[in-house]
């Protein structure tokens, strides 16, 4: 079992492996992801305003965590800020609140804005930089009043994290979880955050639940064969590797398992030959937002 952490640049610690919700919706089946989650071992949990699955982790948490004997600090607890809520510090705050009651938490561990835009303005429009910065000051003081204990971005390219890093009202952006694998692996931008203290978390390690494209590319699968363990535990491997955070999202028992036993070396190598898979970025992409 996995069982590292990093320590944030708020002095909290983050275990370097979490469990990602999206798309895993549905009372009965989250408390059943959540459950074996616990079960092996994730203490992380990554979810977000945006996939409608807060309250249902909320009760399965209330449930769960007296089963395995877990106080509210033994477990990070992740959402984030929908781009439908980028607005008034007023809309922003009660964005927060939703959150923390639909969760059942007294305080987020981390809270991140989902996207540096803003669902109410076009990509294009310079709103999107008055409207980050008013919303990063709503979350600053959430932090100082210890609603929040860090407090993050994701989806910010450098660009995007220097203009915040000029006006952060005290409080640096502790994490930008971004889209990144061997096929997509923000080198500039993993080289930029070390150089802040921002720890980079991955997300979409295995390429999405829409296309098993990453999973079975052909270098993938024949060097996780080398070392007799699953493609997915070599993409997940080959980011902790680097220190990069990851959130893997798994519906299915045995794929819960699997992801949790990552303590194996993969050698250089098979790292730089990772590293010269052909570009491809498999979501959403923020280089359009100004
Ligand atoms: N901040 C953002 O903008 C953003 C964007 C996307 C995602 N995220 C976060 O990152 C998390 C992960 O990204 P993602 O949901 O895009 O997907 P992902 O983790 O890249 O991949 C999920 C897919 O991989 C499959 N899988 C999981 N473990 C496996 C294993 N051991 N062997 C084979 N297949 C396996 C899953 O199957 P089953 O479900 O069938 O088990 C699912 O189809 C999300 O859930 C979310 O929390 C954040």
């Amino acid at each position: 079992m996995t069982n590292r952490f990093v320590k944030l640049s708020s002095g909290y610690q983050m275990p370097l492996v979490g469990f990602g919700t999206y798309t895993i919706k549905g009372k009965d089946l989250i408390q059943e992801v959540i459950d074996e989650s616990l079960r092996v071992g994730f203490r992380s949990i990554d979810t977000a305003e945006r996939y409608g699955n807060e309250e249902d982790i909320g009760e399965a948490l209330k449930v769960l965590l007296p089963k395995y004997n877990l106080k509210r600090e033994d477990i990070f607890v992740t959402t984030k800020l929908s781009p439908l809520s980028i607005g008034s510090p007023e809309k922003v705050s009660n964005a927060i609140n939703k959150s923390l009651t639909a969760l059942g938490l007294t305080y987020l561990d981390l809270y991140l804005i989902h996207w540096p835009g803003a669902s109410s303005v076009p990509e294009s429009s310079e709103e999107n930089i008055k409207l980050r910065n008013q919303t990063w000051k709503v979350l600053a003081d959430f932090q100082k009043r210890g609603l929040i204990r860090s407090i993050g971005v994701s989806n910010y390219l450098i660009r995007h994290l220097e203009e915040l890093l000029q006006n952060d009202y005290g409080v640096r952006p502790a994490v930008n979880q971004v889209e990144c694998h061997p096929r997509y692996r923000q080198e500039e931008l993993k080289k930029f955050c070390d150089k802040e203290n921002i720890h980079l978390q991955a997300y979409s390690s295995l390429g999405t639940s829409k296309t098993a494209e990453l999973l079975q590319d052909p270098t993938v699968t024949s060097i996780a064969k080398e070392y007799n363990v699953s493609p997915a535990r070599l993409l997940l491997r080959w980011a902790l590797q680097q220190d990069i955070g990851i959130i893997p999202k798994a519906s299915k028992k045995e794929h819960i398992r699997d992801n949790i036993n990552l303590d194996f070396d993969i050698s250089e190598d098979h790292m730089q030959q990772l590293s010269k898979l052909p570009e491809k970025k498999y979501t959403w992409d923020p280089i359009r937002v100004v």
